[in-house]
């Protein structure tokens, strides 16, 4: 939620900032603004709405400073309005800062801060930051503190020192034009490190045009960045020496390379996503028949975290969460290991009772949901001090593995996925899926649930996957997009599967629901008779997941109750399922697939439905309403 850049160096600050925040507008888009020191003076431009509301203002001015921080809120505290919109100033508008994330004791710090005198023209909790800043920042020109390498630096640490909550910032001040202060609490935030120039972003997405050299804060850790370089140093003031990496990104992975929306982009994607997970996981030297010493899939995962292993527990939030819930079905079906799946957002307040042997698995595509860290984090805590079979192990599951789900748990598997910048999860949620099918295919290997033939079947039906979903998508995309036509005015969906496909059925009322603001609901097929069923008539579309294999007789049937109460039907069946126009009355048809890698392309037509009735209805499909793509607050 919400994004920070900050730059300073050699160019004219303004274009990198806007440049900076525009690369981040996933993270929120409700108001934006930046500063800069003009003058000696602080000089803000801030602005209601999208980014582009502030291009135009700050297109109107010229600005030469060199160094400035800009913001794209998600709000928190305080409506989207321009006064809410950061950065925040302190009254005499020498301290400028911008902030990600959640300031818990802003009221108290506020009513300090009233009773000396300050005043607040916002209703947010980040205005008290620089006014905090401002009241223990000594005049420019008194003595310096010898301790610490600058004034400024001192009434950073000591005004952070006062905040509880979660929060990454950015501060800049008229006093000190020279200096960046960047602090890490919980909320993600990356330097990068240019030639005479150093930055700072929510993520390095906005670097990768200037720098590929980057450093992730950790927590507890502020940045001084001067034209002549960083330096950093824990909470307690002490230098730290830290080394940044190289980042291998390609610049064009952050460009929509002629598509209308990241989304249909990323969509289309997904063939690369499979052909790149099967290239790294599987292992070349795996063959069924002459080497049964050799574990067909390659995840490096170290030998502890499978030892003994008794149970597994999933813990993620949302379109991860729907991820998680196939996994459940792979992980049980092929490695017969009890697997539970809970919303992360639930699990650290009503943590479930503590197993022995426990492999936990946090999923996020993002690295850095709040709700999901804080989970992770509850179950290591918990964990820490207990016997060797209550000891955690902890594994993430992301496409981000530079995130900070990396520091939390033991090891990653990266989902290959790269970059996903649409807000609705596409192509990570796909890899998501790849790597639980990996896992358990891994596990049922490991524990003899699955025998070398049955492996190998999955293996080929996988490798099969990339250009069936190529199919899909040179058949069905302009068919779909047409079909979007007549449900522009729909008012409800429901989304309906059973088995595996249940939470695909999850998923596509999520997809609908996030992007097209139509309300949609998804249920386990056979629970429509139990209470959903009352809602059907003429005006509902029930959207069935009817693929062949075990519970496709009983898909139908629940079809076909959803019919004869007036619904309109609309099937995901195989393309060779010539019944299917007797029970649907729109199909979105997917090549022939074994049921159990099914959801695999089931999710495909679903994706491209809901995009194409969200674009179709006029609506921002990569930045919808209310929404972020990186959820940093819980
Ligand atoms: C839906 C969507 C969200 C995320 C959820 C968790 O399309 O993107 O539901 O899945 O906010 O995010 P991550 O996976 O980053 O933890």
């Amino acid at each position: 939620m919400c994004g920070i850049v900050g730059y300073i160096g050699t160019q004219t600050a303004k274009e990198i900032l806007l440049a900076g925040l525009e690369r981040l507008e996933y993270r929120g888009y409700d108001s934006a603004g930046i500063a800069t020191v003009v003058d000696g003076k602080i000089h803000s431009i801030r602005s209601k709405g999208k980014l582009h509301k502030l291009r135009e203002k700050a297109e109107k001015e010229l600005i030469l400073s060199k160094a400035g921080i800009g913001h794209t809120r998600w709000a928190t505290h305080g409506k989207p309005e321009e006064h809410n919109a950061h950065p925040h100033m302190d009254n005499n508008n020498r301290i400028a800062v911008v902030q990600n994330g959640i300031i818990e004791n802003y009221q108290n710090l506020k009513e300090k801060l009233s009773s000396k005198g300050y005043q607040f023209l916002s209703e947010t909790d980040t205005e008290v930051i620089p006014n905090l800043i401002a009241d223990l920042l000594p005049s420019p020109n008194s003595d310096t503190d010898l301790i610490y390498p600058s004034p400024l630096f001192k009434a950073v640490l000591e005004s952070i020192k006062l905040l509880d909550g979660a929060f990454a910032m950015a501060i800049i001040s008229s006093d000190y034009p020279d200096e960046l202060m960047v602090v890490r609490q919980q909320a993600p935030i990356v330097l990068g490190f240019g030639q005479g120039e150093f930055f700072c972003a929510s993520d390095v997405t906005a670097l990768v045009p200037y720098t590929s050299t980057v450093l992730s804060l950790e927590n507890g850790e502020i940045a001084r960045l001067t034209p002549l370089g960083v330096e950093i140093y824990d909470f307690s003031g002490h230098r730290l020496k830290k080394i940044p990496h190289l980042l291998d990104w390609n610049p064009m992975s952050v460009e929509k390379q002629g598509f209308r929306h990241y989304m249909l982009k990323e969509i289309y994607e997904q063939p690369s996503v499979v052909r790149n997970c099967l290239e790294k996981y599987i292992n070349k030297d795996w063959n069924p028949n002459k080497n049964l010493n050799c574990n067909p899939i390659n995840l490096n995962l170290s030998p502890e975290l499978y030892e003994n292993l008794e149970q597994i527990n999933i813990l993620a939030c949302g379109t991860s969460w729907h991820a998680s819930l196939v996994g459940r079905y792979l992980l049980e079906k092929l490695a017969n290991i009890p697997t539970r799946v809970q919303y992360a957002s639930e699990f650290r307040y009503a943590p479930s009772p503590i197993t022995a042997n426990t492999l936990t698995i946090g999923v996020t595509q993002s690295g850095e949901t709040a709700d999901t860290l804080a989970a992770l984090e509850t179950e290591k805590q918990r964990r820490k001090d207990t016997n060797s079979i209550y000891k955690s192990r902890l594994i993430g599951i992301t496409n981000r593995p530079e995130t900070t789900l990396a520091t939390i748990v033991d090891q990653i598997i990266d989902t290959q996925a790269g970059i996903e910048i649409g807000v609705a999860a596409t192509k990570t949620f796909l890899a998501q899926l790849m790597a639980f099918y990996f896992l358990a295919i891994d596990l049922g290997y490991r524990r003899q649930t699955l025998s070398g033939g049955e492996i190998q079947l999955i293996i080929d039906g996988f490798r099969q996957l990339p250009e069936k979903i190529e199919e899909i998508l040179k058949t069905q995309e302009r068919r779909i997009q047409e079909l979007a036509h007549n449900y522009l005015e729909a008012k409800d969906f429901i989304f309906v599967g059973r088995g595996i496909n249940f939470p695909i059925a999850l998923e596509g009322a999520l997809k609908l629901k996030e992007i097209s603001y139509i309300h949609a609901e998804g249920y386990p097929a056979g629970e429509l008779k139990h209470g959903p069923i009352a809602l059907l008539d003429s005006k509902v579309t029930v959207v069935s997941i009817a693929m062949a294999g075990k519970v496709y007789d009983k898909a139908i049937s629940n079809a076909q109750e959803a019919k004869a109460r007036d619904a309109h039907l609309i099937g995901v069946v195989s393309t060779n399922d010539t019944n299917a126009t007797l029970t649907f009355d729109d199909l979105l048809p997917i090549p022939e697939v074994d049921e159990l890698l099914s959801p695999m392309l089931t999710v495909i037509p679903l994706q491209i439905l809901s995009y194409h009735i969200a674009a179709k209805r006029g609506l921002d499909v990569d930045q919808p309403r209310n929404l972020a793509k990186s959820v940093t607050v819980e």
